[in-house]
């Protein structure tokens, strides 16, 4: 059995910096035409600049004969001016401003403690259209951690969207039924689906054994959000669109006292995606999910070419090169049930 679609684009990746890129962008490429990069390094990609040397780095690390086209995205920061979002959204290279709030993943000290004084910054992102990719979680210490996300549409992001209805926003990597919800109450907002969140949900993290491959944030969550996240990415709706958010970490980084959030599936991640839509008889959607959502929702061309699957098992390799080190990958060492050749 084959399936051929439209090559797909990655609507939220972390591709690293230095070294990593020599793994992680050819990893990218093998598969996706272009991918939205988070701007999460350290220091932050903060300006355009930045955005753009970043960029060349990521081309750099381009094997001959890989075509990719890195989307670059500006990490928002208290010093984060009305100026640079109107210089961002004239730049042919830079596609978002990502809002993490402060301390709620990795990399995300520079972020945002509270929006009130970015009011200027974001009636920028409004007029201009330039889109606001969130990471939409509190970070409430008295906030449960399973908690997080729901808390943050009421608290934050719902008052956000209400001051500023022009403002386009894609909720990034979302896992629960209520930000399901809350997309579909807006339409004209996106969001990203990861394929573990598909995949996985929190017994298979921490019921038999604790998992620390299978840690990320927003943390996986109960089944019936992960059935929610089935029915929304597999629906053929035009808001929901692949994202993996693959973000690896060193082993020794996620095999510690003190593990770093975060799943490296980049390499499978459309195979996996793949077994994901045939389990729910919806591989007929892959394509509307993969390839078509997000350029539509960004205003970009669809992609012209193609890639095939094929329904041939094949087995994950456990670890893949990380700059002086290694990097393990989601799945390693078993199988998935497509190939893509
Ligand atoms: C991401 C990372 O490692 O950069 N980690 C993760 O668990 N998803 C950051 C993020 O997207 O939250
Ligand atoms: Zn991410």
């Amino acid at each position: 059995m084959q399936l051929t679609l439209t090559r797909p684009d990655d609507w939220h990746l972390h591709l690293r910096d230095g070294a990593a890129l020599t793994t992680t962008v050819p990893d990218t490429a093998r598969t996706f035409n272009r991918a939205i990069v988070m701007p999460n390094l350290r220091p932050p990609v903060a300006t355009v600049d930045a955005a753009i040397e970043y960029r060349q780095r990521i081309l750099a690390a381009l094997p001959n004969g890989m075509t990719f086209d890195p989307l670059m995205t500006l990490y928002l920061t208290p010093d984060s001016s009305p100026t640079i979002i109107r210089e961002a959204a004239s730049s042919e290279h830079v596609y978002g401003v990502k809002l993490y709030p402060q301390g709620a993943t990795t990399n995300s000290d520079a972020g945002i403690a509270s929006l009130d004084g970015m009011l200027p910054t974001l009636e920028a992102m409004a007029e201009t259209g330039f889109p606001l990719l969130v990471h939409g979680e509190v970070t409430d210490h008295s906030i449960d951690i399973f908690d997080r996300e729901a808390v943050f549409l009421d608290r934050t992001l719902d008052p956000l969207m209400q001051r500023l209805p022009d403002l386009r926003v894609i909720l990034e990597h979302i896992t629960t039924k209520e930000s399901v919800d809350f997309v579909k109450a807006n339409p004209d907002m996106g969001a990203t689906i990861t394929v573990h969140h598909l995949m996985y949900e929190r017994n298979d993290m921490l019921a038999s054994g604790i998992r620390p491959h299978l840690y990320c944030l927003p943390i996986l969550k109960r089944r019936l959000h992960r059935d929610a996240l089935i029915e929304a990415a597999t629906s053929g709706t035009s808001q929901f669109f692949l994202g993996t958010d693959s973000a690896p970490h060193a082993i020794s980084d996620k095999e510690s006292d003190c593990g770093c959030a975060g799943c490296y599936t980049a390499p499978i991640a459309l195979e996996l995606y793949a077994e994901v839509f045939e389990a729910q008889g919806k591989l007929d959607r892959l394509e509307t999910f993969a390839s078509f959502n997000g350029a539509d929702f960004y205003g970009l061309p669809r992609n012209t070419e193609t890639v095939t699957l094929t329904k041939t098992e094949a087995s994950i390799p456990i670890m893949r090169p990380f700059g002086d080190t290694e990097v393990r990958l989601l799945r390693g060492g078993e199988t998935v049930a497509w190939s893509l050749s």
